[in-house]
């Protein structure tokens, strides 16, 4: 007797690209490959841009291997409340530019654009957690708790 295949199979249709992308995370320490995203396109039936973005996607929503993604928000509202020089200053203190990650590569910083906590900014994003009213204490804590050492 020969199994048939699952129903739910979904590794060709474009449901499956985001768990393909996500097996590639884990095995390559949280990132997709830059490499692997051509196959990927091709099999999936997408552009090199569309692999892009959501190997950005994944990337963003669910980090590994030790490593997390901040996001501050640099929206409106939060701008209106201090988000900005908040932002500005994470940046500043841990001695990165937007995008950029620390020397031990466990934490990559990024602005975010409205992250639906607009009535309670300043307002960040750790990996998958929202955070609301982030202050400067609030922001020490939170690198402490990462286990991030500004320089
Ligand atoms: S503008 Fe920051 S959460 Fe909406």
């Amino acid at each position: 007797m020969t199994a048939s295949p699952s129903p739910f199979d979904l590794s060709d249709t474009k449901a499956g690209v985001l768990p393909e992308l996500r097996r590639l995370q884990a095995e390559n320490g949280g990132r997709v490959p830059d490499e692997a995203l051509p196959a990927i396109a091709e099999h999936f039936g997408l552009s090199a841009f569309e692999a892009r973005a959501l190997a950005i996607f994944a990337e963003s929503f669910h980090p590994d291997g030790g490593r997390h993604m901040l996001g501050i928000c640099r929206g409106r509202c939060c701008s209106a409340r201090g988000g900005r020089e908040l932002g500005d200053a994470i940046a500043e203190r841990l001695g990165l530019a937007w995008w950029g990650e620390t020397a031990d590569g466990r934490l990559e910083l990024e602005p975010a654009y409205c992250l639906g906590l607009c009535d309670n900014g300043p307002s960040a994003r750790v990996d998958d957690e929202l955070i609301a009213r982030l202050d400067r204490i609030g922001v020490a804590a939170l690198l402490a708790e990462l286990g991030v050492t500004p320089p």
